[in-house]
């Protein structure tokens, strides 16, 4: 069995006041969904105070992403020690938004995932194709180079500290979501990929989640797929009462 993720990436929004009482207000709306594992990856400034108001609950907190060195002449950057300090237990790598404006790249995301995971973070690997590579019938290829160079010589006993995010570009922020189907049809195919890399078994218990566009009316429908083991949510995680409702429509 494995566990539904709810994760909510808010992305370049909330400032101290709205991070907390968005906090605070998913707190109370969720105490009784006991069956989901929920996340929630705010801006690195309001990290620290986040942490504090869930303390207690839940509800675990994410970097969106970290820098692979611990320390140094990094102007900018941040470490996964200082995501540990702040009171994060995961970090999302590899998003799309990073790939496409901030130059990640397969190797990159390798390395920071390793990196993390070697400070005893939970990594969520965020993968999936654009418009045009969908368009050109490349989907299985990139998303098995992207699976294959995030994972690199990551052993079998830290795949299982690894969550991998499906999340189609042209369906993030879009409000296209990838039908199930289409959605299905890639979680399958990942679970084969870990499979080959790992084991049957690992590929059986990595949790996969979906992404692009994600809302309480289309979770049902996601979360009925074999393979769909939840959700990384942009937009609709700003809300308390939208991100609340897809928890509840998880199970
Ligand atoms: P969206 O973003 O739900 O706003 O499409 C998803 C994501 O980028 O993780």
């Amino acid at each position: 069995m494995r566990r539904p993720i709810i994760a909510g990436n808010w992305k370049l929004h909330k400032k101290t006041v709205e991070a907390l009482e968005l906090a605070r207000e998913i707190v109370r709306l969720t105490e009784d969904c006991t069956d989901t594992e929920i996340i929630v990856a705010p801006s690195f400034t309001v990290l620290g105070k986040v942490s504090e108001a869930l303390s207690g609950s839940r509800i675990s907190v994410a970097g969106q992403d970290c820098f692979w060195q611990e320390e140094g002449a990094f102007t900018g950057e941040v470490s996964p020690g200082m995501l540990l300090d702040a009171g994060c237990t995961h970090v999302i790598i590899g998003h799309s938004e990073r790939r496409q404006h901030f130059g990640d790249t397969d190797a990159t995301v390798n390395r920071k995932t390793k990196a993390a995971l070697l400070s005893g973070l939970s990594v969520i690997v965020c993968i999936g194709e654009t418009l045009q590579e969908r368009e050109a019938g490349e989907t299985l290829s990139v998303i098995e180079r992207q699976v294959r160079g995030g994972l690199q010589d990551i052993c079998a006993r830290d795949i299982r500290k690894i969550v991998i995010a499906y999340e189609p570009v042209w369906a993030i922020g879009t409000g296209k979501t990838a039908t199930d189907v289409q959605a299905q049809e890639v979680h399958s195919f990942i679970r084969t990929i870990v499979s080959r890399l790992y084991s049957p078994t690992d590929s059986d218990t990595v949790r996969i989640l979906y992404g692009g566009s994600v809302k309480p009316d289309n979770i049902r429908g996601l979360m009925s797929c074999p393979d769909i083991d939840g959700a990384l949510v942009g937009g609709a995680s700003l809300s308390a009462t939208s991100f609340s409702s897809i928890i509840r429509n998880s199970k």
